[in-house]
């Protein structure tokens, strides 16, 4: 894919500014990065403080009853979700999250999103805003069917941020909007990683936008 595929695509307008999401979305974030100062050589692959905090005004103008995510990992987008989900006073979140422990890799050479030794995927979200969160821990090639055949139907926003292969996003755009709402909408981070972005926005023939770094499309049809 083109480099600059996500700098040509337009902003998606989201909700108005917010000082106390700046503040949420910094807090969260350097709880993480705090935490791996003691493990130099991993990194833990937030979605970022930019894209936080759009996210949080995507979801905050748009009032989802029902977000299911993909990579959840030390939990900066879950939370982000979650702070929404509450300030809405509705909604739920289902996250689905196959975790890499730093003590545990069998991959020597991954360095990046990971979690550190003895901590569960989402650590970092704050106890008060648990409320409204199912974490299943899995493959999504497992776990996303499950999630989608208990909701039927009725998904109002999904975000991709789990593995980056063409495969992986491939099968988790489509199986996710087959259960999207009409109007819902389809993130993905790191839709540079590989053409299945591109490919499934030409397949399904919508726009794409951006907001921070995600793609974002919306399904028209039912
Ligand atoms: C980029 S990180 C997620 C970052 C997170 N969204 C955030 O903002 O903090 C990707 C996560 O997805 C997990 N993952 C990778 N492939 C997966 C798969 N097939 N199913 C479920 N989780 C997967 C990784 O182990 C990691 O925990």
């Amino acid at each position: 894919m083109k480099e600059s595929y996500l700098s040509e695509l337009e902003e998606y307008r989201v909700g108005p500014e917010n000082d106390d999401i700046q503040k949420f979305v910094e807090d969260v974030a350097k709880r993480i990065e705090d935490e791996f100062t003691r493990y130099e050589e991993y990194h833990p692959a937030i979605l970022g403080r930019n894209s936080g905090e759009k996210l949080y005004r995507l979801l905050v103008k748009e009032k989802p009853d029902i977000v299911v995510e993909t990579g959840v990992c030390n939990g900066f987008s879950t939370s982000v979700i979650l702070k929404a989900l509450n300030d809405n006073q509705r909604g739920k979140l289902f996250s689905v999250d196959l975790p890499a422990n730093i003590d545990e890799l069998e991959d020597k050479e991954r360095s990046g999103a990971v979690i550190p030794p003895g901590k569960r995927p989402g650590w970092a979200v704050p106890e008060e805003l648990r409320d409204r969160w199912t974490l299943k821990e899995g493959n999504s090639y497992y776990e996303l069917p499950k999630i989608f055949e208990n909701l039927s139907h009725n998904i109002d926003l999904f975000l991709h941020d789990s593995g980056h292969s063409y495969e992986t996003m491939m099968f988790e755009f489509s199986i996710a909007w087959y259960h999207l709402m009409k109007e819902g909408f389809l993130l993905s981070d790191n839709i540079d990683f590989s053409d299945a972005f591109s490919d499934f926005v030409e397949a399904k023939k919508v726009i794409p936008y951006k907001i921070g770094s995600l793609g974002l499309i919306q399904k028209k049809e039912r």
